[in-house]
């Protein structure tokens, strides 16, 4: 195999450890990680790394400067390279035409536009970044619209990890994805890059497809993920007005093999990067090709996603009497999700900013997320505290929300906690981790998602 060089454009939470893993388990290919933004480099050069996820430092540690390179001599980086991934931010688009919903690809084609200014011989150019299906044809047009007669191979290769399991993922795949252009040359291409992933990953899991399947799977894979989760939490609604039992129901529903076990928890809401984005990317598409039916059904899942989360702080109102204003809230997570410090559309934000327009005064606490939620939260009027400590947050609060599945949470003193809050005590379970009978022992008045509230009054 002829290929020693990868680069990757774009340091963030895909590219950063997706390269890391590639680097451990090749060590014969340099790997190098480019990004303008030079903090963000610098982070990664150094012992506290930019971004938090299980096991990433100690593989990082590992192959750092061994054969795996952080840097911003992107010039130099395209030069070298043998395949380049891509793997740069493609958020909502905010502006102009398609306006919160089209991907926003300014990035993606300023990428395109410096691997053509500065490669001199021609080279695989990887999709890691989630695009709309047929970017791969506009990054062809610009990458071949040099004028020193260079050819280049587009794959798409989309990344399916998940965060807080990123390292977990990328190092047992339940797929890899590779789509091509169907020619000699594209599948030529796709052999390159399968022959990488070969490398741990069992051949039978490296599935390869044409270009536009690829580019497509990624955002269907995302609706499908994000659409299970607005069913459930829709059914946790119709749970809480009849007494049924929202884990009894999926528990049962999810016995069925066509149905399965896997993501049928009730909750806030999802949040993250991606699923938002990639619904909206989604919907965007099926109406510029004409299928407005498509685009309405795909859209409803955004829809009860943001209800729920409206929801959860109505029936925290209701229940504190219809008034939070002045009351102390503590904010238990504000991460999207468990062993990750991202906020990005965490449902903690939405809720947050609910709770502060009516006047509550918040104490958030998160293992990890704290520096990234006062981000957030920076310009929200109301008094806002941010506590390292649990414990410290819960006290002299009207109620506890939790709003991240930290195993963390489950493991407090809540004796402790209840004795050091205003009564009534509330408690509103938004992830259904807790042990709710215990907690009504103690004395809380307990809200799980769909399932029946344990009040004492
Ligand atoms: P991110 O925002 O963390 O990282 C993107 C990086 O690209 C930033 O550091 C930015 O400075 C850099 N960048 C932007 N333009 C550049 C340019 N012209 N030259 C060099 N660097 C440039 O984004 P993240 O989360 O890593 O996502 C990247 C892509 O991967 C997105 O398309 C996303 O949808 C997709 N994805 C994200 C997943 C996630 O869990 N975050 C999972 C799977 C896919």
């Amino acid at each position: 195999m002829s290929m020693k060089n990868i680069l990757c454009i774009g340091a963030g939470y895909v590219g950063g450890p997706t390269m890391a893993v590639i680097a451990d388990r090749c060590p014969d290919i340099k790997v190098t990680v480019v990004d303008i933004n030079e903090r963000r480099i610098a982070a990664w050069n150094s012992d506290e790394l930019p971004i938090y996820e299980p096991g990433l430092e100690e593989v990082v540690k590992r192959c750092r400067s061994r054969n795996l390179f952080y840097s911003t001599d992107i010039p130099k980086g395209i030069r070298e390279a043998d395949i380049i991934f891509v793997s740069v931010n493609t958020p909502t688009k905010t502006f102009g035409a398609g306006a919160g919903k089209a991907a926003d690809l300014q990035y993606l084609e300023k990428t395109a536009r410096s691997i053509v200014e500065h490669a001199e011989n021609g080279k695989i150019v990887v999709e890691k970044s989630t695009l709309p299906v047929r970017t791969a044809q506009a990054m062809s047009r610009i990458l071949h619209s040099n004028t020193k007669n260079l050819k280049f191979q587009i794959l798409s290769n989309p990344e399916f990890l998940a965060e807080g399991t990123a390292i977990r993922d990328l190092e047992n795949p339940d797929r890899v994805l590779i789509g091509g252009m169907e020619t000699p040359e594209g599948e030529a291409a796709i052999e390159e890059l399968v022959s990488v992933y070969a490398r741990w990953v069992p051949r039978e899991r490296i599935i390869t497809t044409n270009l536009w399947s690829s580019e497509l799977t990624k955002l269907v894979s995302n609706a499908l993920l994000a659409q299970r989760v607005s069913s459930v939490n829709s059914i946790s609604a119709l749970c809480e007005r009849t007494e049924a039992n929202i884990d009894e129901v999926t528990g049962a529903a999810g016995k069925d093999s066509r149905i399965g076990p896997k993501f049928l928890k009730a909750s806030i809401g999802f949040g993250g990067s991606c699923f938002k984005k990639d619904i909206l990317n989604l919907v965007y598409l099926c109406g510029h090709y004409g299928l407005p039916e498509v685009a309405d059904y795909w859209e409803q899942v955004i829809r009860m996603n943001e209800f729920q989360s409206r929801r959860f702080v109505g029936n925290m109102l209701a229940a504190m009497f219809n008034t939070v204003a002045d009351k102390r809230i503590a904010i238990f997570g504000f991460a999207f999700k468990a062993d990750t410090g991202d906020t990005r559309e965490s449902p903690a934000c939405s809720v947050c900013l609910q709770l502060l327009e009516e006047h509550a005064r918040l104490n958030i606490h998160d293992p990890k997320a704290l520096g990234n939620a006062k981000l957030d939260l920076e310009g929200a009027t109301g008094e806002i505290n941010y506590l390292e400590d649990p414990y410290e947050a819960a006290e002299g609060a009207h109620a506890i929300a939790v709003m991240t599945e930290w195993k963390s949470f489950r493991e407090l003193d809540y004796r402790r906690i209840f004795d050091s809050m205003e009564k009534p005590a509330f408690l509103f379970d938004g992830r259904n981790i807790l042990d709710h009978a215990a907690l009504y022992e103690i004395g809380f008045n307990v809200y799980p998602i769909g399932k029946k509230a344990l009040t004492h009054f």
